[in-house]
């Protein structure tokens, strides 16, 4: 790998040979590529691109949660002025393959049939000359529907309840005797938490735009998952992979949300090409509540047990999620909260139950997010009942090992994190006494919590050409969605070629670029740049080859290996030279290679399956060590004691995610994952009426999420880790690492400044006694 580490520069005052300046991209703050771009009006979001003749579609969507479509009356919006058609099931049936559950968000296929599986399942689509005639058309449909009851989630009547290890084949780690850890426990703790419904509500709708151009596709729709969503289009419409392209230059949040292809999409690409039209779909927001994913509501169990010396001996965790009836979703987090300390002994479970709902997807950190608010509440609950510290008790509890599979974790910085993130919050101000803090008529209330997420890496490959004029451009189809992948990965490649950062032209979210693979589980900054290094790599080898090649210039005959291009000239032990006259004196006009990468411990066909649409990728658990992201979190609320207002005026969180590529986009992700955690811990739920199935608040109203005035301070530190087992490139993902755990810290910072104990998120005024 090309990229040197900062950290092995020789110390002069060590006796080491000191290296001329070289431009360090890597690790340094450089402001985002495409920054100005995006304040401007510069960046073009996939609704925004400009097509010739477009029409418009509107989604019709479904007013009952189960049952039949009877009817659905078009006469009044086909007769209005500018209505080019109305898309029913009479003319989907039959004629689109069925979606795969897994790059699709869901299997349930909305017009295949006329059955109605969830609320705001899409019934029709109404295809006008405007967007305001097609939502005029649309109101004016008249369906009918045959009404069954529908199942809600937990607790409803109909819902069925199985075991996921049934249902989706899913092995509930475990480890040792759990009942024997209790039969001689010094203390134990059984709690119930429960989490709620939340939905993607990011700046930027859901939108498709299709166009045709004879049999060629192209769909400009906000992606996380460019490559994959060309062959599952391919596969739902009928036609080659090679004939259907997907665009995402720019996307406006994504978190998971814009991972899976949802029903819309290869809906308006059919019938685009039904009218004959290019066609563009915007879903309204409260469309968004119905036609796409949703972090489903969870109910879990702990229980805990702990020998004489505060030790804990055995760890239960159980979890339910709730499911649509057609998919096995699930994101099942004791999977993670197993491993987090040295336990004596582990069990879990995980139920799923099977509602009348659209299937649940990808939200922000999926798994720990939901699970580590349970398992670090109850650490906090625990360590109170042992009049313990918080912190020690996680110390007295820290493992190098991983308990379910016995491997070692490559790295293991949580206390640290923990020490730092303390000092810097000033936790040793803390009198742990629940209430005992108080500021005139605030209670004041001070918590912590541990924050983990999984070290993933795909197969992903990378384009990479050097131009005579010093300038790189860098081709990969993966995905800028909000988290700085276009200027970390241009980072990367003027570090590899000795450019400035402004030499490298970078090009993502674009399906014909070289396949890349989904920006999901925070892997996309470590397998991407890691395939820009590989190419890298190429060119530079190349160009040495082809600069010591007898007649080739100044460093023709010379040894290849003794050259290096660095800061646009190339050197040697003698020679020098520019970049640009070295390359004009050897006759060539540019280098171009391809990197393909793929992590150890994969077989070498990944890259195939990446060009199948698959994303390969490890992480985490599983390999020969644990490999993950740490960090501690701490908040400090005030609940006001008349009004029961909560405010929460500052966050402090300490983070380790092995190499940092740009200290400025890495804590803007975790500032803004601190901030999510916020929200889901004082905010988010989507609230479902129980009779009807139906979601209630499906509008940034009533879908309460903080602004700019509930948001304090949130301090970020970003820990030194140096962690290349498994990954030369040291790179751990940390989109996803900042929401973990804060839910946690802010309920355990309620308990300190009240005395009660919030299991069940969001935590609200109304709840809190
Ligand atoms: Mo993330 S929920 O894996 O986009």
């Amino acid at each position: 790998m090309s990229p040197r580490d900062p950290t092995d520069t020789p110390d002069p005052a060590a006796g080491g040979q000191p290296r001329p300046p070289a431009p360090r991209s890597i690790g340094t703050p450089a402001p985002r590529v495409d920054g100005r771009a995006k304040v401007t009006g510069g960046a073009v979001y996939p609704a925004d691109t400009p097509i010739a003749g477009l029409a418009h579609a509107m989604l019709v969507t479904a007013g009952i949660a189960r049952g039949r479509l009877l009817r659905l009356d078009t006469t009044a919006a086909t007769a209005l002025d500018g209505v080019i058609g109305v898309l029913t099931h009479d003319d989907v049936a039959g004629r689109m393959e069925t979606p795969r559950f897994g790059v699709a968000a869901s299997s349930m296929a909305p017009l295949h049939d006329r059955m109605i599986r969830h609320d705001g399942q899409i019934i029709a689509v109404v295809v006008a000359e405007t967007p305001e005639i097609a939502v005029e058309a649309a109101a004016l449909l008249r369906p009918d529907y045959e009404t069954e009851e529908p199942a809600t989630g937990f607790d409803s009547p109909g819902a069925e309840t199985v075991a996921a290890k049934d249902a989706a084949g899913r092995r509930d780690p475990a480890m040792g005797d759990v009942e024997a850890a209790f039969a001689t426990a010094a203390r134990v703790l059984e709690a119930d938490y429960e989490t709620p419904t939340q939905h993607h509500n990011a700046i930027e709708l859901f939108s498709t735009t299709a166009v045709w151009d004879g049999d060629h596709l192209t769909v400009h729709d906000p992606s996380q998952n460019v490559n994959g969503w060309r062959h599952e289009l391919a596969r739902q419409l009928r036609i080659d992979p090679g004939r259907v392209r997907v665009v995402s230059t720019f996307v406006g949040g994504a978190f998971g949300g814009k991972g899976p292809m949802t029903g819309r999409t290869a809906l308006i690409a059919f019938a685009a090409r039904h009218v004959g039209r290019p066609l563009r779909c915007v879903a309204t927001r409260a469309q968004g509540f119905t036609t796409t994913t949703y972090r489903a509501e969870t109910r879990q169990t702990i229980r805990m047990a702990v020998d004489g010396e505060a030790r804990i001996t055995g760890f239960v965790h159980n979890g339910a999620e709730v499911t649509s009836r057609a998919d096995p979703y699930l994101v099942g987090g004791n999977s993670v909260t197993g491993r987090l300390y040295g336990y004596g002994s582990v069990a879990t479970r995980l139920d799923l139950v099977r509602a009348d709902r659209a299937t649940p997807g990808y939200m922000r950190s999926p798994p720990e997010t939901p699970y580590l608010f349970a398992l670090e509440s109850a650490m906090d609950e625990m360590a109170e009942a042992l009049s313990m510290d918080p912190i020690d008790f996680r110390r007295r509890n820290d493992t190098l090992i991983d308990p379910l599979t016995n491997r070692a974790y490559s790295s293991r910085m949580l206390m640290p994190c923990y020490d730092a993130a303390a000092l810097a919050f000033g936790w040793a101000d803390r009198d742990p006494r629940p209430g005992s803090m108080q500021d005139g008529d605030w209670l004041v209330g001070m918590g912590c919590a541990s924050a983990v997420y999984p070290a993933n890496i795909a197969a992903a490959t990378a384009r990479v050409r050097l131009l005579a004029s010093g300038a790189v451009l860098v081709d990969t189809a993966s995905h800028e969605i909000g988290t700085g992948l276009r200027t970390v990965a241009s980072q990367m490649a003027a570090e590899c070629l000795g450019a400035p950062l402004d030499a490298v032209t970078i090009q993502v979210g674009d399906s014909d670029l070289p396949p890349a693979p989904v920006s999901g589980g925070s892997n996309s900054t470590a397998s991407v740049c890691s395939a820009i290094a590989r190419a890298c790599d190429a060119v530079r080898a190349d160009l040495f080859a082809r600069l010591t090649a007898p007649g080739a210039g100044p460093f023709a005959g010379m040894d290849a290996a003794t050259l290096d291009l660095t800061d646009g000239r190339v050197t040697a032990d003698g020679p020098s030279m520019s970049l640009h006259d070295a390359m004009a004196a050897a006759g060539i006009a540019a280098i171009d290679h391809l990197g393909e990468f793929v992590p150890d411990g994969m077989t070498p066909d990944a890259v195939d399956k990446l060009r199948q649409g698959g994303t390969p990728m490890r992480g985490g658990g599983s390999g020969d060590m644990a490999r993950y992201a740490m960090g501690a979190v701490f908040a400090e609320i005030r609940i006001h004691r008349r009004t029961l207002d909560i405010r929460v005026p500052r966050m402090v969180g300490a983070f380790a995610a092995g190499r940092i590529m740009n200290p400025l986009t890495a804590r803007s992700q975790l500032q803004g994952g601190m901030i999510w955690g916020l929200s889901a811990a004082l905010m988010e739920e989507t609230v479902l009426d129980r009779r009807a199935a139906r979601i209630v608040n499906r509008d940034l109203e009533n879908y309460l999420m903080p602004v700019n005035a509930d948001i304090g301070a949130v301090d970020v530190i970003l820990m030194p880790e140096h962690d290349t087992a498994g990954n030369p490139s040291g790179i751990k993902g940390l989109g996803e690492l900042g929401n973990v755990g804060m839910t946690a810290a802010i309920a355990n910072a309620v308990h300190h400044a009240t005395g009660r104990r919030q299991r069940r998120l969001p935590i609200r005024p109304d709840r809190l006694f």
